[in-house]
């Protein structure tokens, strides 16, 4: 059987909305329902397990079960999911040196005893006890986090424990981290998203596995939002040619999200570094939208899904979406400031975080009186997540940790007696990598810096908890008014004849949390881009309902109205997302590069080496060409490595400057390379040109021996053409897609760039531009041939060639050039008819005064090879390569850092796997018989080229040394 899951997020949909979204996703063609199991919502306080209402486990799989669909358990105990501290519960960071996701004794006691809770719900509902549990998920992306089998073992073991032991478990990861903790007895899944190349994704799994069964754990449908950045959108037609291209090779899938739903309440998570929290919704761009409404995605897949399923069924019809409300402005409202409603407070010497005084999520106010003057600057270590401070209840500036804002400079003297009050909101606890371990509040410390850079702690604290529950945000002390500047709650009634679901607009207000019926709806903050919040008609009631707004910022007005659309992509101007200001530019003259070289153009990880360290904080990386006609530079990971060549900590990283960031049509910023996310990439726009730059700030002072570089993972199409032009003449789209292992969305977005309508329109201008129209019929040598016929025969062959070759010519020649120029040494490798062109170009270039060789007996080639260094260039000629000697000199030259260039003809080629920089020389198989070499002459054209155009661009720097070489020639004439 193949798994189409649809995950589904049980705390994401109200209950009453649960049947609908489980039928919608059967409507779509899915036959199981995909869940995680959020561990902190079950536990809110250490022990006391609550598995009621939206929180009915077991419920939500019974359901899943009544409309025929199987169900696959993901229950942690970390989950991720951009949901508060990725599942786990806030209370376990009250112990000070919790150590989450290890072995640490505390945190798996913890965890045993949660998924005992979790198998006494679920473990009956395995499919061999007559439920429709299939499969059960250890872990969540560990090998994103560390290398610790020890530690995923324990935890399949408490899986198996907790009842599971009937069904699968199994581990998901990414492609490139999946066998860093894969246990041999569970089964290995990978997630990637639309647009990634499916072949490519699950190449390495096959090959350590060849007989498992393949699926993807979490094809990503979409993305998720943050705060204050531009909102995100996946391709419905990449989406659909993943999915397709997975049922065509019987792999099983999990779309992650079918339907994303919402984040209510304080559940959302956060990225770090860059610390970023993300919005209430989570509509994910998802088939099915927010509301649970079917969308024009959502009926391209299930039109793709109906085409899998045996002859003669068809899909039941979607369930008609849920009425929708306008609920009128909302005007009148009592008003309770803040700071006039505070609980009793708690005392401490010095300030400490949120968990210390047992509060795991909301806000907390920290009050000090001032025992002397202070001045200087203030220092808030650190800001969780966004701080406002107050001098005598007037607001002296706010603080935002996804800005890196620690720091206050005072305006004026603080004189003692001041009441200083540090007011700062909790957003998410960040939900990926080690950053979870995420203490809110104030996490250190707050000092003074004075003049003469004395820090200065300031003691003896009040702190007030201000927790996000309706029972604490309701009971204040309201009073009818006007609003208020700073902090304040705000409640209200409004009366409605009948229900349904509606989209509370927020726009006015600036930021906070509302709640709806004792509901805790979710966070609005006016930067966007989410301005409404999902507002279900289950919650609401005929005649009167109640609403709450915490705003911690202030509004600008009062007034709240139930629209009938979501607005979910309206960032507000005032936030900069790119790294560039207008008509800011970048001066490097002066500077010197410590490295250059040429990445290779494939997928995954490209280690540089710098010949030596480098110390400093900034690192430029500037890019010059691209594969890309169109100059785009796209990175998906960066790692700098340090003196001992580990990869240094990203935790203070931020990008200082980025030319061109593209932000239309997705977010694809320069902070992207180090969000720990290999399927977000920064990418430049397709109008600004090479060179492109990005510089990082590392935080400190580092010696950097190197870097790593994952290029994005989508399929390169124009490479795979590159390689291999005469695929276009015999192939459709569709077989193209298969072919080079991409998909059809991919191949036409990639004809679009070259402005091209179509692939129609790009394989018809291809095959003209190589000429397969006009292939001209080369004869057969005869018997009867004089000299003079053969004599022509070749030329023809030799012409035909020569033209082919030059219209395959890329920008890749440029890259070679570049790469020769610059060369420490040239060393050509060739064997039987080659081992001519080899001598040749030894000897056109040592013209250039380079230090050259040419190698052309294999030992010698291989023995040449291992003493290469980064610097030097590996140039083979080899037509077929396939010459064993000649690839293994390559594969060590690449795997000793130098460059390898190589002529081969175009089409698949064994020895491209080593190769850096190829150039093609045409595949024209000569009817006129084997024993023609045309081939040489055009490898000759090639080094003629290259050697000329070195000559001619180096401004009479090697005059002086060929006229030598001229003397000496002449001097040996006889
Ligand atoms: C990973 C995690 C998921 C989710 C997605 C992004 O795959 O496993 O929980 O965070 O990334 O939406
Ligand atoms: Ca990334």
């Amino acid at each position: 059987m193949v798994v189409k899951a649809a995950e589904l997020h049980y705390p994401r949909i109200p209950e009453a909305y649960w049947e609908h979204r489980i039928l919608t996703c059967k409507a779509l063609g899915m036959n199981t329902i995909c869940m995680y199991i959020f561990w902190n919502i079950h536990e809110p306080e250490e022990g006391k397990f609550d598995f009621k209402g939206n929180k009915d486990i077991a419920k939500f799989c019974r359901l899943a079960q009544k409309h025929g669909m199987y169900v696959i358990v993901r229950p942690g105990p970390y989950v991720c999911a951009e949901w508060e501290m990725g599942g786990l519960p806030w209370w376990l960071l009250k112990k000070k040196d919790m150590k989450l996701r290890t072995l640490d004794s505390y945190f798996m006691e913890r965890v045993s005893i949660f998924m005992n809770e979790v198998g006494k719900q679920l473990a009956d509902l395995q499919i061999t006890k007559g439920g429709n549990i299939i499969m059960m998920q250890v872990e969540n992306e560990f090998g994103a986090y560390g290398v610790d089998k020890p530690y995923v073992s324990a935890i399949r073991d408490i899986v198996r424990k907790a009842g599971f032991t009937d069904i699968p478990l199994f581990q998901c990861d990414w492609s490139t981290t999946f066998k860093k903790n894969g246990l041999d007895d569970l089964l290995w899944t990978i997630n990637f998203g639309t647009g990634a190349n499916i072949e490519a994704q699950f190449k390495s799994l096959k090959e350590a596995r060849p007989n498992s069964p393949l699926m993807c754990s979490e094809f990503w449908s979409g993305w998720f939002d943050h705060w204050g950045r531009q909102h995100e959108t996946r391709d419905a037609d990449a989406m659909v040619s993943g999915i397709k291209d997975m049922l065509d090779r019987n792999i099983s899938f999990s779309l992650y999200m079918t339907h994303g739903g919402t984040t209510f309440g304080w559940w959302g998570g956060a990225n770090n570094p860059a610390y970023s929290a993300m919005c209430s919704s989570y509509d994910y761009d998802a088939p099915i939208s927010e509301a649970g409404w079917t969308t024009p995605k959502y009926f391209k897949l299930r039109e793709l899904l109906q085409q899998y399923l045996p002859d003669g069924v068809t899909l039941p019809e979607p369930p008609a979406a849920l009425p929708v409300i306008e609920v009128p402005a909302i005007t009148e409202w009592q008003v309770a400031p803040l700071f006039a409603n505070l609980p009793v407070a708690k005392q401490t010497e010095s300030v400490q975080p949120m968990e210390i005084f047992d509060q795991g999520w909301g806000t907390i106010l920290y009050r000090t009186v001032l025992e002397e003057d202070i001045k200087g600057v203030l220092h808030i270590d650190e800001v969780h997540d966004w701080a406002q401070v107050f001098a005598n209840g007037k607001l002296l500036g706010r603080l935002d940790r996804r800005h890196g804002e620690f720091t206050l400079p005072l305006r004026t003297v603080l004189t003692k007696g001041t009441q200083l009050d540090i007011l700062v909101e909790a957003m998410g606890r960040v939900n990926f990598d080690k950053s979870i371990h995420d203490r809110k509040g104030i996490s250190k410390k707050v000092e003074v810096m004075t003049a003469g850079n004395q820090a200065q702690e300031l003691k003896n604290w009040e702190v007030y908890n201000l927790p996000p529950f309706y029972e604490f945000v309701s009971d204040k002390d309201y009073q009818e008014g006007k609003a208020i500047t700073g902090p304040a709650y705000y409640k209200a009634t409004f009366k409605l004849n009948e229900v349904g679901d509606t989209f509370l607009d927020m726009q006015t207000w600036g930021k906070g949390m509302v709640w709806v019926n004792g509901h805790a709806m979710g966070r609005f903050w006016e930067i966007g881009p989410q301005q409404t919040l999902y507002m279900p008609g289950c919650w609401l009631k005929k005649g009167d309902n109640e609403i709450i707004v915490l705003d911690l910022k202030g509004p600008e007005e009062t007034i709240v109205k139930g629209v009938r659309k979501p607005i979910l992509d309206m960032l507000r101007k005032q936030t900069v997302m790119t790294h560039r200001q207008e008509g800011e530019a970048l001066n490097l003259r002066g500077e010197k590069a410590v490295h250059k070289g040429v990445f290779t153009n494939k997928n995954g990880w490209q280690e540089v080496k710098f010949a030596q360290a480098a110390s400093g904080r900034y690192l430029c990386i500037e890019a010059h060409s691209t594969y890309d006609k169109k100059s785009v530079a796209a990175i998906a990971e960066f790692d700098v490595l340090d003196a001992t060549g580990k990869a240094i900590s990203r935790e203070d990283w931020r990008i200082v400057y980025a030319d061109s960031e593209e932000t239309n049509g997705g977010n694809f910023t320069a902070d992207k390379v180090f969000d720990l996310q290999e399927s977000t990439y920064w990418k430049t726009t397709e109008r600004s040109a090479c060179p492109h730059v990005m510089i990082l700030d590392l935080g400190k002072n580092y010696q950097v021996s190197g870097f790593r570089m994952l290029p994005r993972a989508e399929k390169k199409v124009a490479q795979a053409i590159l390689q291999d032009p005469e695929i276009i003449r015999t192939s459709s789209l569709q077989k193209l897609a298969r072919a080079i292992g991409s998909n059809d969305a991919a191949v036409i977005r990639f004809c679009r760039r070259l402005d091209y309508a179509g692939y129609t329109d790009f394989r018809e201008a291809l095959i003209e531009s190589l000429q397969y129209t006009e292939v001209v019929q080369l004869e057969e040598i005869q018997e009867s041939d004089s000299i003079y016929d053969v004599l022509s025969k070749v030329c023809a062959s030799n012409m035909q060639i020569l033209n082919d070759t030059l219209a395959l010519a890329s920008e890749n020649y440029e890259r070679a050039l570049d790469v020769l120029m610059h060369a420490r040494s040239i060393h050509f490798f060739g064997c039987g008819d080659a081992a001519s062109v080899c001598l040749l170009a030894y000897l056109k270039f040592s013209k250039l005064n380079r230090h050259c060789s040419a190698y052309t007996d294999p030992v010698m080639q291989l023995t040449q090879a291992g003493n290469l260094r980064p610097g030097d260039v590996a140039f083979a000629i080899s037509y077929q390569g396939q010459s064993a000697p000649v690839n293994n000199a390559m594969r060590t030259a690449k795997e000793n850092g130098a460059t390898t260039i190589c002529i081969t003809k175009s089409g698949k080629s064994h020895m491209l796997q080593y190769i850096d920089i190829a150039l093609f020389i045409a595949t024209v198989d000569l009817s006129v018989g084997q024993d023609i070499v045309s081939r040489r002459v055009a490898d000759q054209m090639i080094i003629e080229a290259l050697y000329l155009t070195i000559l001619a661009k180096s401004h009479g720097k090697y005059d002086r040394h060929i006229a030598l070489l001229r003397d000496a020639i002449d001097r040996n004439k006889e």
